[in-house]
């Protein structure tokens, strides 16, 4: 991929090349295979962001496990906050299984925190999170990321399954929007 991409009316700069990305995402897929070697975790995709970080990270998983698919949407006339997340698709048992949350990107947290609540309401074992990409100057939550490949400054990217304005999610590398 080029080193600009330009998307609607914004242009963004070539930020983590993939060949970068797949060595932090196979430093991730080893800790996991360790220290899960005596369970089998359900992971939980969080769509549809996390589709390619999900798909490269599984791929390299060889422990046996399941996986799961959600996607949250917002909750349409709730009170003040509007960030209520409801969950879609989460239709297995989690009890007493250990869940590995599978995120594209913690920006605030927000979403990952109305939906950790709702996860823990299916009683299980315990939770992980891998994400691929924190902000953690813009994180406001004190829950910890387990797995992570990369912490990065508070700006907006897009590629590696992120979005702006629905495109940008089908390029390999990631990249930060460029501010003129
Ligand atoms: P949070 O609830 O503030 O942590 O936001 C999490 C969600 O916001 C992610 O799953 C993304 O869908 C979206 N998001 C946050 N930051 C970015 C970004 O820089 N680029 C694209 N999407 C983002």
């Amino acid at each position: 991929m080029p080193n600009t991409w330009t998307l609607k009316d914004k242009v963004f700069i070539k930020y983590i090349g993939s060949e970068e990305i797949q060595a932090a995402v196979r430093t991730l897929a080893t800790r996991i295979n360790q220290e899960m070697q005596d369970k089998v975790p359900v992971f939980i995709v969080i769509l549809n962001g996390a589709f390619i970080f999900a798909s490269d990270l599984l791929k390299k998983i060889k422990i046996d496990c399941e996986i799961a698919f959600v996607k949250l949407s917002s909750y349409s006339g709730t009170e003040s906050t509007g960030s209520l997340k409801q969950v879609l698709g989460l239709d297995i048992s989690l009890k007493d299984r250990t869940v590995i949350i599978i995120e594209d990107i913690v920006d605030t947290g927000f979403t990952l925190d109305s939906f950790l609540q709702q996860v823990w309401e299916m009683g299980p074992a315990e939770i992980k999170i891998a994400a691929c990409l924190l902000k953690p100057d813009a994180f406001k939550m004190k829950f910890p990321i387990d797995y992570l490949c990369f912490s990065i400054p508070n700006e907006f990217v897009v590629g590696y399954g992120l979005d702006y304005d629905g495109l940008g999610r089908n390029s390999s590398d990631i990249y930060q929007l460029h501010i003129q």
